[in-house]
């Protein structure tokens, strides 16, 4: 018997959608104008489902699928996945942990670099033939250190540390907060995030959205402070987005570097014209070699849960 698929987001390696193709009969929910009909149609024979971290599964979808028994995000976020729901049908959610750790990582500390070192804006000082016109040093601000900054991670979960090793490596002291100390763990401990923020250069959320909403506020950015830099390739969420327009626009944080956003694909028009914030589209782990590696995840937990097993990297069976 073929297998069929519930595709709510595109995969981007070829190899990996010829096999996803190969193996299952794929329904593409991405490419349907009306998905509402198309669930009522396909729905009862859908056994598997591939979402993205950000996309995730919406429980009225879950329950349209009488038959799903796996539901593979190719991603680590499942904040977008009704997990108790999930639970209590006994469905399979997996996540691809431990494959984007790096690039994410990578991101965070280039979009760091990015927004303290004015690299964007100098580039665009190139690139628009502003140097010939302006030759004197001074037509640019100097720019901040990042080398031996103090850096405050919010979520010292694989990303987290990873970002820590990173930091370390630049000579920069890291404090960490999470739900409590971790004893693998030698960075220090803050458990107020407005004490860390207030302890920090730089602030980098590395943090599951799965409870937390809005815990980056206008308290924890005056904590901050003038001279402070937040990065986030977490989740949008995580932030009170007004907070930072405002912080950003009254120059009380020195500035941004940020992967996601509230209400993705949609960034707030006032972050769009500040030299010191640096902005992506949710790109963090938009690598062939994550990307490959995070589709070869995803097939390995289909194929396990449709033989009727646990896949390993399943959080709720
Ligand atoms: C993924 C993400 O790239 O892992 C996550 O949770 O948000 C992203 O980094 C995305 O899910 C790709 O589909």
């Amino acid at each position: 018997m073929q297998h069929e698929i519930l595709q709510i987001s595109p995969i981007l390696i070829p190899s990996v959608n010829e096999q996803l193709n190969a193996l299952y009969k794929v329904h593409r929910l991405f490419e349907q104008s009306d998905k509402e009909a198309y669930l009522k149609e396909h729905g009862a024979r859908i056994h598997g489902i591939v979402t993205g971290g950000h996309a995730g599964v919406k429980e009225a979808v879950m329950a349209q699928l009488p038959n799903l028994q796996v539901v593979a995000v190719n991603g680590v976020g499942t904040d977008a996945v009704d997990l108790d729901y999930a639970r209590a049908r006994g469905i399979h959610v997996t996540g691809t942990f431990g494959a984007l750790t790096e690039d994410v990582a990578d991101l965070a500390i280039g979009l760091l670099i990015a927004s303290c070192r004015g690299i964007c804006s100098g580039h665009r000082f190139v690139q628009d033939g502003q140097w010939p016109l302006h030759p004197q040093p001074s037509a640019i601000p100097l720019a901040r250190r990042f080398s031996g900054m103090r850096v405050g991670i919010v979520g010292m979960g694989r990303v987290g540390r990873a970002i820590a090793t990173r930091a370390s490596a630049f000579g920069c002291t890291v404090r960490y907060t999470d739900l409590r100390a971790m004893p693998d763990v030698a960075y220090d401990f803050v458990a107020g995030l407005v004490e860390l923020a207030a302890q920090s250069d730089a602030l980098i959320l590395a943090a599951a959205a799965d409870k937390a909403e809005g815990i980056v506020n206008a308290a924890v950015l005056e904590a901050l402070g003038p001279r402070g830099f937040l990065v986030n390739i977490a989740r949008g969420r995580l932030v009170n987005e007004a907070d930072l327009v405002a912080a950003v626009a009254e120059g009380r944080i020195a500035g941004a570097g940020l992967d996601v956003f509230v209400d993705e694909p949609h960034v707030p028009q006032e972050l769009l014209n500040h030299d010191n914030v640096v902005l992506q589209a949710h790109r963090a782990s938009a690598t062939w070699e994550t990307r490959t590696a995070m589709g070869e995840m995803v097939l390995k937990s289909l194929a396990t849960a449709l033989a009727g097993q646990r896949p390993e990297m399943s959080l709720t069976t």
